[in-house]
């Protein structure tokens, strides 16, 4: 079930990371992240701002084929694991199971998923970022905060107004 809904143009690519690290520093430790959009919509591109913003400073690689790249960061002093998956080689939402994907859920660990349709029933969202291509550098993302993210703790009227204000991102 979805909630609020945020549109933002990212007219080039710094702002596709501008808009990553405000969702960086609010994303509730323990949810997932969906990127959602068609390929090359920016969903690495998003991932790669989202890591750098919490100080990540390595190279962030694709994981189209080992499905998972894992990555220590630490956010206001608190250590976190930011697991980013890509599931579009995912055959089936069971093969989830041969990754021990459930293991990767912890309380100190944020999953940010693209192509997270390649697992139906199996993923539970606080927020999901939609990327459309635009124009050759140009996005529009659209933020769907879920109904679990109240439990989780994502604020979204904050991440909202702070995304406002950036505004001309
Ligand atoms: N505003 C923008 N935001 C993000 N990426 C942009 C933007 N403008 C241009 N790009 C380019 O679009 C491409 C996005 O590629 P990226 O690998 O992030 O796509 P993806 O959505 O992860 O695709 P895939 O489904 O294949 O994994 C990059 O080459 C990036 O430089
Ligand atoms: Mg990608």
């Amino acid at each position: 079930m979805s909630g609020a809904r945020l549109g933002v143009d990212l007219p080039d690519e710094t702002c596709t990371a501008a808009l990553a690290a405000l969702i960086a520093a609010a994303l509730p430790a323990g949810s997932e992240l969906h990127l959602v959009g068609p390929l090359g919509a920016g969903k690495t591109a998003f991932a790669r701002g989202f890591l750098r913003a919490l100080g990540h400073r390595g190279p962030v690689k694709s994981p189209t084929f080992t499905l998972v790249e894992s990555y220590d960061v630490t956010r206001d002093g608190v250590a976190l694991t930011i697991h980013h998956f890509d599931l579009y080689r995912l055959a089936d939402a069971d093969e989830l199971d041969f990754i021990g994907f459930d293991d990767y859920h912890r309380p100190d660990a944020v999953l940010l998923i693209e192509w997270p349709s390649r697992a139906p029933g199996r993923l539970a969202p606080a927020l999901v970022v939609e990327l459309e291509i635009t124009g050759p550098t140009s996005r529009h993302a659209t933020l769907i905060a879920h109904a679990d993210a109240q439990w989780s703790g994502l604020d979204f009227g904050t991440l909202s107004t702070r995304i406002n204000e950036l505004g001309k991102l």
